[in-house]
């Protein structure tokens, strides 16, 4: 550790003041009155603003209303008396230092009118839903009747399930670090969205976009809860009011106030099946948390989509409106619990048939796209059934619930599939830079929140170019480099891959016409040639080589810059794309105590060419990490009288620690996708999905309960 990557928290600015957050406690109302007065004579104190004094500024934009628009709701900030959740942020204390704004904001006393808030599902539930909207479209589907199949199906299964709020608990609270320059704002953000980050803030703070400068070189995680949000907008806002610059660092409370998480889902999951296995209906409706302008449904029926083949399917979403703070994107939204249910399902239902559960999804293989009809790009999800089956043993496996035992521990074994649609963003580009010396600068805003992006583009810049990985400088999560590459819906790696081979066939292109005349590729065209060992080669005779140190000093030229663009993404119009995984699990519940231990865990992925075997796994079992704690610790407790989060910490939210998490196995088809940039498909959020009922599954099998309810804790088991 030498603390040579700085964070959003790490960047310091002469004359830097810190502030804390003074946040509702009511979940509706409005500020009738705000005394600072004693805030105002603690040591250290320098500002306090809140919408009696903030600067006028637009509302926040969300996700998609715009193409740079990141927000997850569209609701002014500091602009008015309105109190529109609990835990809302009423002022901003700036301090010398950070335990002087701590303390300062502990002294502000706020006086709040409460009205009536809807702060249980019930009653959100009672108040009457409305039917979800995605990409302007009502979320309801109905192919065929499939309430009447599923009547009149010689086997169904017919449930309710239900998964809890959820909030990010990334292991880098989200900070942010500001300072003005006269009228340009230069932001140190910890972000999976700088382009995106840069824009909303001049848009809400009324200056050009290219006045704002985001960069967010480190993030210590994100999955989905890092995009545009509220505390940077009130860094900004309070840096130009006190004329300092901020550092503002939620707390992890803070992080659960103002950030938002995975929404609550009620839902109803019904199958219907022939003797022989075959689905005859599917119906996936149900019920998720909302609030009004939030650009993230929670589509948890997304996942029926496509999974299946079935003669009927009825699919609807509708929301019920809390007084709460908008969710988030949240690693694998909405697929995450959707695929808890329908997995837990399809198990219910082999256990019905007396089947195997992994012949029984098989059986129900779709040919095609069951909504689209469209062609799959590549589907082997089979062919991982069969791998991860031999692999984990499964004909070890006794069908009977509750048959194995030992000691006081019941182990069971269970499965579960998941699928993540395929992404490619449409404003992938990058400009890349060619220097005499034969090395090669890339820059593309795209961001590395720690997946391995720096380290997957380097490789295949270095393969597409055949260049070393030193001679490679990478440049990343600047506002002020092209493309619009958010870190969005696994689709990074694609869309920085398409913009990489576009670049290659500019750099062919252009070099070729700096060729000389005495040159070894003197008179080939672009099709003759291809990259080879940092230079250019003959296809067919790699003997007529020239480096591009070469062609460049002898055209006379310091440096070539290629603007290169991926590209709409159309390969996802003409193909159904999705990256699959099959998953396995292994669990020990205690008889007496009710305890679950996972103790193995298998993803058997496939997910197109896989591009870092290393960086690959690690996102494999990060996301089935993620999926343990969705599955049995972690749970968003809120009092339903006053919408107020009860445990906004690491303390008494579990997520899985070390001790609870076995050996992580991980294998891949590896089958590279035609249609996909390089044969590769997205893999970030795969892994959630799927693991959760997989865990569910073998806790049926274990202890012949069945959970439907998240998280599966010990007092469910008993
Ligand atoms: Mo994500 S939930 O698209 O970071």
């Amino acid at each position: 550790m030498r603390g040579a990557a700085p964070y959003a928290a790490e960047f310091a600015f002469d004359g830097m003041v810190y502030a804390a957050l003074v946040f509702s406690t009511i979940a509706k109302g409005r500020i009738v009155a705000i005394d600072t007065s004693a805030a105002e004579s603690a040591p250290g104190f320098v500002h306090v603003m809140s919408h009696y004094n903030a600067p006028r500024m637009k509302p926040m934009m969300p996700w998609a209303s715009s193409e740079k628009a990141a927000g997850n709701d569209a609701l002014p900030i500091m602009q008015d008396d309105r109190i529109r959740w609990n835990g809302q942020p009423i002022a901003v204390v700036l301090a010398e230092t950070q335990e002087q704004a701590d303390y300062a904001a502990s002294l502000v006393r706020a006086t709040c009118e409460a009205e009536p808030a809807t702060t249980s599902f019930a009653q959100a539930k009672a108040n009457g839903t409305e039917t979800a909207m995605l990409g302007g479209q009502p979320v309801h589907i109905e192919i065929g009747d499939a309430e009447a199949a599923l009547a009149t199906a010689a086997v169904s299964v017919d449930a309710t399930f239900h998964t809890p709020y959820q909030n990010h608990n990334a292991i880098e609270p989200h900070a942010v670090t500001v300072a003005w320059h006269g009228d340009e704002l230069e932001v140190h953000d910890a972000s999976q969205s700088v382009a995106h980050n840069a824009w909303s803030l001049a848009t809400m703070l009324g200056i050009d976009e290219h006045q704002v400068h985001v960069t967010s070189p480190y993030v210590g995680g994100a999955f989905g809860g890092k995009f545009m949000g509220t505390h940077q907008v009130l860094a900004a806002a309070a840096s130009r009011l006190a004329g300092r610059p901020v550092r503002l660092a939620l707390s992890r409370a803070g992080v659960y106030r103002l950030v938002g998480g995975r929404a609550l889902t009620e839902q109803r999951l019904a199958i219907g099946a022939a003797r022989d296995g075959r689905f005859v209906a599917l119906i996936h409706t149900g019920t998720s948390t909302h609030i009004p302008g939030s650009p993230h449904p929670e589509l948890a029926q997304f996942v029926s989509y496509s999974s299946y083949a079935t003669d009927t399917l009825k699919i609807d979403l509708q929301w019920a409106y809390l007084d709460m703070v908008a969710n988030a994107a949240m690693r694998a939204p909405g697929e995450a619990v959707g695929s808890f249910a329908l997995e837990s399902a399809v198990d219910e239902v082999a256990v019905a048939l007396g089947m195997d559960p992994i012949e029984l999804r098989i059986r129900n293989e779709p040919a095609t796209d069951p909504l689209s009809g469209l062609p799959f790009s590549s589907r082997n999800i089979v062919k991982a059934w069969r791998a991860g089956a031999k692999r984990f043993g499964w004909e070890r496996r006794n069908p009977t619930p509750r048959a194995v035992r030992e000691g006081d521990w019941l182990i069971g074994m269970g499965c579960g599939a998941g699928s993540h649609m395929y992404a490619r963003e449409p404003g992938g580009s990058a400009r890349l830079t060619l220097a005499g010396d034969g090395t090669v600068e890339v820059a593309i805003a795209a961001h590395d929140a720690g997946m391995g992006t720096a380290t997957v583009q380097t490789q295949i810049i270095a393969e597409q170019l055949a260049l070393r990985p030193e001679q490679i400088e990478l440049r990343l999560a600047d506002s002020a480099l092209p493309g619009l590459v958010p870190g969005v819906g696994s689709s990074q790696t694609t869309t920085a891959a398409a913009t990489t081979v576009a670049a290659k066939h500019e750099v062919v292109a252009e070099l070729l016409k700096l060729v000389r005349g005495d040159s070894p590729l003197a008179g080939l065209t672009a099709d003759d040639v291809t990259p080879r060992d940092g230079g250019l080669a003959k296809i067919d005779d790699p003997g007529r080589h020239e480096s591009y140190a070469s062609i460049l000093t002898r055209a006379g030229r310091d440096e070539l810059t290629i603007d290169a663009s991926g590209g709409n993404p159309t390969e996802s119009e003409q193909y159904s794309m999705y990256s699959y995984g099959a998953m396995f699990c292994e669990v020990r519940v205690n008889a007496i105590t009710g305890e679950t231990r996972v103790s193995r865990l298998l993803g058997s992925m496939d997910c197109g060419r896989v591009m870092n075997a290393r960086t690959a796994a690690g996102q494999f079992r990060g996301g089935m990490i993620m999926a343990m704690g969705l599955a049995l610790t972690e749970e968003t407790l809120y009092d339903e009288r006053t919408a107020r989060i009860m445990n906004p910490s690491l303390a008494e939210y579990h997520i899985p620690v070390h001790a609870d998490v076995p050996k992580i196995d991980v294998i891949w088809t590896g089958i590279p996708d035609p249609h996909a940039p390089l044969g590769a498909r997205g893999i970030g959020e795969l892994s959630m999905n799927g693991t959760a009922a997989a865990i569910a599954n073998a806790i049926y099998n274990a202890t012949g309960k069945r959970v439907r309810q998240l998280p599966i804790t010990l007092d469910k088991l008993l």
